[in-house]
């Protein structure tokens, strides 16, 4: 039978990679896959936190597999990260054993280096300056426009220069920086203050920024001015707190009638009767009156009380779903305060997936700055929030808007990639107008323009493992690469290898065993210097400045694979671990020829399906969750939809 007739070829099969029956023996040319890497995330089917051994069992079973369907001389591309550190784990090392002593004939063509700190997220570009006396910043979340990922904001705390906590969705921050300090961490960041500026210490009090200490340990950088060291003690209880929480979830404030009352509701499930009692304790101390009842599956509780609503407002601006936010208050409240008041939010709008130790819940989103401020809320009590992708759509007020599906996590990651917020210690302050302002994101690489024209990015590459700063004591290795493991099956050659398609450039830069795609820095480097020159000749203000170089660095034309790998992140499409499609797409291109066929058992969101069609290749794929299935059979859709403009590199 041909293969270009067999049901398997160009299919993704929902099922498990231990046994691809659906695929024959010796049909396959390539198989590039990158397998879950037993770290404990958040899969939607696979149990991500295997015992070694089972891990170990799992991956044996499907490289048995890849050989069985494998041509003779046909490759094994296998792309892992090295994972733990107490110990370190080399998942490489493990793989490469687990062929060598297989009872098969794999024979090892060596390791490709994935620079990761090369790469630049598709997601978000930033740019900071700041001149004499002003800071600029400006950011753009491409995704933001299908209701994507806001994780851009995880910048909050750090806009220490005294105007917002939040760096807004997207367009341009300005704020002024009259007689600057700066604040130099440890790990390796900067922020510029006023030094009225208040921040938080590790202890937990209130100092200005011009009393700060070298060796200074901050927990979280506020610049809420109107934030005075404490919840005034008649807000200080926990219970109100939750109140607070849950009224966001579930409340609503009505407008004042003409005698002056105002009345506060809120709209919750019947069998959450039990919560009357808590809310009647907190609303009567602030003298409210209130009444309950039942409609339909619908408890409403009134608290009609103009101080009760007051105290509302102090804590949560707006009054409707599509404008209710938590004050900035609330982000500077003591830490039970601040749990308190996400708990009730929680049981108002998710609920409690026990097994899976988290909270999930949908959210509308017409209220666009809810979700970045309580995915800065969770994250200052140590959650982690995370939201998936619009997946259906909602119409209040006859306006279409992204329903957003979003999960809570009881721990922290402990893969993320931020800066660790009670650990920044300050090594150094300088008061002669801070020279740059740097932010730090708590997400994949990050592009930053800075004072000087110079480009960075944020990879773990340009932070240093806290605790051991510069001493002997523990210095900790941080990977910022990952490795292609590549082995052939029975022999180096493959019976049939004619021309891939590939450039005689390609060869020689992809033969090459690290894979570092940085060049975009330079040219971006050289193009907002020129900005800069003619901002000044013609003595442009830093508004245009401003734009200019944010136009520049957002139409900075990227050939994908020579310049840069836009990455795909777990935002950007919805699964916890893609990898650039740059990826699939060299190794297929080195190892295979048109029409050959393309396998990856662990398909996840499908870029290897992707980076096959693209290269005029087949592809046959397993997963295990019918939801990633589902997912990569969108984005295939769309590539054959739009070819010209699908993958990640948008091009
Ligand atoms: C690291 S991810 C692969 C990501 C993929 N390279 C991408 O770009 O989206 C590993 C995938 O393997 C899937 N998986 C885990 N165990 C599996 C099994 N036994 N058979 C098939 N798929 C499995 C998981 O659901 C997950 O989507």
């Amino acid at each position: 039978m041909s293969v270009l007739s067999s049901p398997w070829l160009n299919h993704i099969i929902c099922g498990d990679a231990r046994r691809m029956e659906a695929v024959p023996d010796a049909s396959v040319q390539l198989v590039v896959t990158s397998p879950p890497y037993n770290v404990a995330k958040d899969y939607s089917d696979h149990d991500d936190d295997l015992s070694l051994e089972e891990y170990v069992d799992l991956l044996n079973a499907v490289w048995r597999e890849c050989y069985r369907v494998l041509v003779p001389g046909g490759r094994l591309c296998v792309n892992v990260a090295n994972t733990d550190r107490k110990p370190y784990l080399s998942l490489v090392s493990l793989i490469d054993e687990q062929l060598r002593t297989s009872g098969q004939t794999w024979l090892h063509r060596g390791h490709i280096i994935w620079d990761k700190g090369a790469c630049l997220s598709g997601n978000t570009k930033v740019f900071v300056r700041e001149r004499s006396t002003r800071a600029v910043a400006c950011c753009r979340l491409s995704s933001l426009h299908d209701g994507g990922s806001w994780n851009g904001l995880d910048v909050e705390g750090y806009n220490a220069t005294g105007q917002t906590c939040w760096l807004p969705i997207s367009g341009l921050w300005e704020v002024e920086v009259t007689q600057g300090l700066a604040l130099t961490f440890t790990e390796g960041c900067a922020v510029v203050a006023t030094p009225e500026h208040r921040f938080m210490r590790k202890d937990g009090l209130l100092a200005l920024a011009k009393d700060l200490q070298v060796g200074d340990r901050l927990r979280r950088a506020f610049s809420t001015p109107a934030y005075q060291g404490s919840i005034p003690t008649a807000f200080a209880s926990c219970d109100l707190a939750w109140a607070l929480g849950l009224y966001l979830a579930e409340g609503s404030i009505s407008q004042e009638t003409e005698s002056g009352v105002r009345t506060l509701r809120y709209h919750l499930h019947s069998n959450e009767y039990g919560w009357v009692e808590r809310l009647r304790g907190v609303w009567e101390a602030f003298g409210g009156t209130i009444t309950s009842h039942k409609a339909g599956n619908k408890l409403v509780v009134s608290v009609s009380g103009y101080v009760a609503c007051a105290v509302v407002g102090e804590f949560i601006s707006g009054r409707t779903s599509h404008d209710k936010l938590p004050r900035n208050d609330v982000i500077g409240a003591p830490l039970e305060w601040r749990q308190a008041f996400l708990q009730g939010w929680l049981d108002g709008d998710g609920y409690l997936n026990e097994k899976a130790q988290r909270w999930e819940g949908n959210i509308t989103g017409v209220n666009g700055r809810l979700m970045p401020t309580l995915h800065a809320l969770a994250r200052s009590v140590g959650y982690r929030l995370q939201h998936g992708a619009g997946w259906a759509t909602a119409e209040p007020n006859g306006q279409r808007h992204p329903v957003v599906r979003w999960k809570l996590y009881l721990r922290e990651s402990s893969h993320h990639n931020s800066v660790a917020w009670d650990a920044l210690q300050i090594k150094e302050i300088t008061t002669d107008n801070a020279r740059f302002f740097d932010l730090a994101l708590a997400d994949e690489p990050h592009l930053f323009v800075l004072a000087d024209g110079l480009v960075s990015h944020n990879s773990a590459g340009v932070s240093t493992a806290w605790g051991s700063f510069g001493r002997s004591t523990n210095p900790t290795l941080r990977d910022v690469h990952e490795y292609i493991t590549v082995w052939s099956k029975d022999r180096l050659k493959l019976a049939d290898g004619s021309e891939t398609g590939v450039t005689g450039n390609q060869f020689v830069a992809w033969t090459r065993s690290i894979w570092r795609p940085e060049e975009l820095i330079g040219e971006l480097q050289k193009k907002i210097a020129a900005k800069l020159a003619d901002a000044r000749k013609r003595d442009k203000d830093d508004a245009w400045i401003a734009e200019s170089i944010a136009r520049a660095v957002w139409s900075q034309d990227t050939v994908p694979g020579e310049t840069v790998w836009e990455m795909t992140t777990a935002s950007s499409v919805d699964h916890p671990a893609p990898f650039p499609i740059e990826l699939p797409k060299r190794v297929i291109e080195l190892y295979t020829r048109p029409a050959d066929v393309v396998l990856d058992p662990f398909m996840g969101s499908g870029s290897t399906a992707i980076a096959a069609v693209q290269m005029g290749r087949h592809y046959v794929g397993y997963e295990l969750s019918i939801e990633y299935c589902q997912l990569a059979e969108r984005r295939l859709a769309e590539l054959r939809k739009a070819p010209e403009t699908t993958g990640d590199n948008g091009k």
